[in-house]
C-alpha cells in the first residue's frame, strides 16, 4: 500500500450537527494505519465523538431515536473521501485556447493508423468516459487485454494505468497513440508531422503555446489532452450532500454509504475519487476465483512482491462504467461488491448491504459538463 502524498481534505463544513447523536463509527484504527494514513487517522478520531466507549460496533441507526441523516452518515465517513475539487489543473485555470486544443485532439481520429480512432472510441465522453467493452478494439480491431477505465476524474489519481506505469494524464496521453493496437502511429514524429499538416492545428497550436517557435511537438500534444482531461470532474449527490445539502442522499443510500465504510471498502477505496491513491493486491484476503492472468504492476517492473498489484480503481460513475476489473470480466455491480468485500475483507455481504452500497454507489453518478465535452468540428 502506498502512501498518500497528501491526505484529502477534511471536510466537517456544511454538515454541522450531523455528529450531534454522538454515535461513535470510525474505529479501524489498524486498517488506517495499513493505509499510510496517519495524519487523517489522527484527524478523524478527533472528531469521531468517541469518548473511550466500546470501540467495536457503531450504534445501529434503527434502534437510535431519529432515522434522519445525522444519525446514519457521520463527518469521520465522509472525512475519509473529501470534497470533489472544482478541476485538477496545477495551479491557474489553463487558456480557453490550451483546453480547446486538448478536446480537438481527444476527439481526432486522424492521428490514428486507420484515421479513425480517438481517445473518444475508448473514452466516449457521451459514456462517462468508456465504452462498455470488456476489451477495447484499436485501429484494426484488435483488442488489448485489459478494459478502458473513465477518462473523467483520471487527473485524480495518484498514477495512471491499472499498473500506474504513467504518472500523470500528460504522461498517459503520449502511449495510446503510438501503442500498436490502439492508435497505431510509428513515431512521435509521424504524430507531429500529420499535425503540421492539417492548417487548423497550425493555428491552434499558435494559440495555445503562444510566443513559441515551434508549437507542434509530441510534449505539447501531450500538455494539451492534459490540460483538457484536468478538466474533467464530476460533481455528483454525493458531492451535493458533502456540501450541506442532507436530502441529496436517500435513506437506503446513506446506509449503503454507512454499509461501505463499516465494511471497510473505504480503506482501500479512499479520497475524493474512491480510489485512485494506492496500488493494492486483487484477492487479497482471499485469492480471486478464477485465473488472473494478468499480473498488474508485477508485468510492468518485473518484481514479483508487485504481482496482482493493481491501482485502487476510482469509484466515480461507476454505476455508468461497466464491465469492472482490469479485464473486464465482472459485468455486474452488485456481483463485483460482493466479491470485493468476500476477496478483499473476507467478509460475506447480506443482499440487504449489497443492495445499498450499489443504491449508494449510484449517488457517485456525476454531472457531466455537457459544453465543456461536447465533439468539436474538426480543425
Ligand atoms: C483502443 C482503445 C483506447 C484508445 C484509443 C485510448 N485509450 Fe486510454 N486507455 C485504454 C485502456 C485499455 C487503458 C488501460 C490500459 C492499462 O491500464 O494498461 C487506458 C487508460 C487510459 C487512462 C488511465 C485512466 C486510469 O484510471 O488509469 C487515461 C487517462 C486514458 N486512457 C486516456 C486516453 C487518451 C487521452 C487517449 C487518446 C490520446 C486514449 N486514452 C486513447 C484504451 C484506449
Ligand atoms: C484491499 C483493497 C480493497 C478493498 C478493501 C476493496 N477494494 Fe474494490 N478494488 C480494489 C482493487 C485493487 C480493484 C481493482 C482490481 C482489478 O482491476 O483487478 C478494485 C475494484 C473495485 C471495483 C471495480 C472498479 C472498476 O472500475 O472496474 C469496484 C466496484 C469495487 N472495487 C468496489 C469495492 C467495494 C464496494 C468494496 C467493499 C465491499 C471494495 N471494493 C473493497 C481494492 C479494494
Amino acid at each position: 500500500m502506498q502512501a498518500l502524498a497528501s491526505p484529502p481534505a477534511l471536510v466537517f463544513d456544511g454538515i454541522s450537527g450531523s455528529n450531534a447523536t454522538g454515535v461513535s463509527v470510525f474505529h479501524r484504527p489498524s486498517a488506517l494505519a495499513t493505509a499510510g494514513f496517519a495524519s487523517l487517522a489522527l484527524a478523524l478520531f478527533a472528531c469521531s465523538g468517541e469518548e473511550g466507549g466500546s470501540p467495536k460496533t457503531p450504534a445501529r441507526t434503527s434502534s437510535g431515536s431519529s432515522s434522519s441523516s445525522s444519525s446514519v452518515v457521520t463527518p469521520a465517513m465522509l472525512s475519509v473521501f473529501g470534497a470533489l475539487p472544482a478541476d485538477y489543473w496545477k495551479g491557474a485555470k489553463p487558456s480557453a485556447a490550451l483546453t480547446d486544443l486538448g478536446r480537438a485532439l481527444y476527439y481526432e481520429g486522424r492521428l490514428s493508423k486507420s484515421g479513425t480512432i480517438s481517445c473518444n472510441s475508448c473514452h466516449q465522453l457521451d459514456r462517462f468516459g468508456v465504452d462498455g467493452e470488456k476489451t477495447s478494439p484499436g485501429h484494426d480491431g484488435t483488442r488489448g487485454d485489459r478494459n478502458s477505465p473513465t477518462s473523467l476524474n483520471a487527473a485524480g489519481h495518484f498514477v495512471q494505468f491499472w499498473d500506474g506505469r504513467a504518472g500523470t494524464v500528460e504522461d498517459q496521453a503520449k502511449g495510446p497513440v503510438l501503442n500498436p493496437i490502439e492508435h497505431g502511429l510509428e513515431s512521435a514524429d509521424q504524430l507531429v508531422g500529420i499535425l503540421k499538416g492539417i492548417p487548423g492545428y497550425v493555428q491552434l497550436f499558435g494559440q495555445a503555446f503562444p510566443g513559441q517557435a515551434d508549437p507542434i511537438t509530441f510534449d505539447n500534444f501531450a500538455i494539451a489532452v492534459g490540460a483538457f482531461e484536468r478538466g474533467l470532474v464530476t460533481p455528483s449527490r454525493f458531492d451535493d450532500f458533502v456540501g450541506g445539502k442532507k436530502d441529496a442522499l436517500s435513506y437506503q443510500e446513506q446506509m449503503g454509504l454507512k454499509a461501505f465504510f463499516d465494511t471497510g471498502c473505504h480503506t482501500c477505496h479512499m479520497g475524493a475519487q474512491f480510489g485512485g491513491q494506492s496500488y493494492d493486491k486483487l484477492g487479497k484476503v482471499i485469492p480471486w476465483p478464477g485465473e488472473v492472468k494478468d499480473l498488474g504492476r508485477g508485468t510492468h517492473t518485473k518484481n514479483a512482491s508487485e504481482n496482482l498489484l493493481f491501482k485502487v480503481p476510482g469509484l466515480r460513475n461507476i454505476t455508468k462504467t461497466g464491465p469492472y476489473l482490469h479485464d473486464g470480466s465482472v459485468a455486474d455491480l452488485g456481483e463485483i461488491v460482493k466479491l470485493m468485500a468476500k476477496h478483499q475483507l473476507g467478509k460475506e455481504l447480506a443482499k440487504s448491504d449489497i443492495d445499498a452500497i450499489v443504491a449508494f454507489l449510484g449517488a457517485l453518478e456525476g454531472r457531466v459538463d455537457a459544453a465543456y465535452t461536447k465533439k468539436p468540428s474538426a480543425p
